[in-house]
């Protein structure tokens, strides 16, 4: 299902004009979250050693945030490209990095019109993005355009289950279209269809996948994620409904359904 979640132009220029809705999103898994740290970035990092020479292109990487917690992990003589399809977001990664004491490239760019020639990373990611790309296969094949033969793609992204409580509240309160729209759009890239629409263009897939349930005992938190999703909610009802259930449970759950996948590129 295509939707304006999946029009660049619409992403560029409204939803992810700058980082409000990610932080107001990033803000509950921080301070809920007991991950493991499985996690694209960790996976990257770990193997750093191994590579001490590398290209790397971080698509729709959003404000720059994982590079910036993790400036210290960076080997000196990786060279990194941030690329968004919005100006905004590299306008913030810009500024989140311009004091970390490395230098980044940055590129406003569509995941499937990559600005450079072939062959030019050894690795590239794209974290939760895939789904918002109006066609995956055209991005995959600009993926694997620029990734060197025997180069390493890591994508991130959400399975059908994620923030299902949170899907539920959307279709109580939300525009109609919000809750179908969202698992619509995920489905071209999925934690559960994520393997197949990588195996179309690369070898060898691996799949990491990553789960809780979030226990998150302010309604505040719960009712700011909601309304940094796309549309129009009935805030009041909204937060009469969430502040009820914290006060008669406690907490209201949240499950955090994610993970990654690595390909390689062999041409
Ligand atoms: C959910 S955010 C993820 C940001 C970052 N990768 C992270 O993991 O925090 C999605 C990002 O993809 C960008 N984006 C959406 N559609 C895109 C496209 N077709 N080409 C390039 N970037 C796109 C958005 O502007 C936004 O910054």
């Amino acid at each position: 299902m295509s939707s304006r979640m999946q029009s660049p132009e619409y992403l560029r220029t409204v939803h992810y004009r700058d980082s409000s809705r990610l932080n107001a999103r990033a803000a509950l898994w921080k301070r809920y979250s007991t991950s493991k740290g499985i996690n694209a970035a960790n996976w990257l990092f770990e193997r750093a050693s191994d590579m001490p020479n590398a290209d790397l292109l971080d698509v729709g990487c959003g404000d720059g945030r994982l590079w910036a917690d993790n400036v210290e992990r960076i080997p000196a003589r990786w060279n990194v490209t941030l690329s968004d399809v919005s100006a905004g977001m590299i306008k913030e990664s810009r500024s989140n990095l311009e004091d970390s004491g490395r230098l980044f490239s940055f590129l406003v760019a569509e995941a499937a019109s990559i600005p450079t020639g072939d062959s030019s990373f050894d690795v590239v990611m794209a974290n939760y993005m895939l789904y918002h790309v109006p066609d995956v296969d055209a991005a995959l094949a600009e993926i694997k355009r620029v990734l060197r033969s025997g180069g390493t793609f890591i994508a991130s992204t959400n399975s059908t289950d994620h923030i299902k409580e949170v899907r539920d509240l959307q279709q109580r309160f939300g525009p109609d279209v919000s809750a179908a729209g969202s698992i619509g759009r995920l489905s071209s890239f999925s934690m559960e269809s994520g393997q197949a629409a990588l195996q179309r263009h690369f070898n060898d897939v691996k799949k990491f996948n990553d789960e809780e349930v979030l226990s998150v005992d302010d309604a505040e938190a719960v009712i700011s994620y909601v309304l940094s999703l796309d549309g129009e909610f009935d805030e009041p009802s909204l937060r009469q409904f969430v502040e009820q259930k914290v006060g008669a449970d406690g907490s209201f759950p949240i499950t955090r359904s994610t993970g990654f996948f690595v390909a390689r590129n062999s041409k």
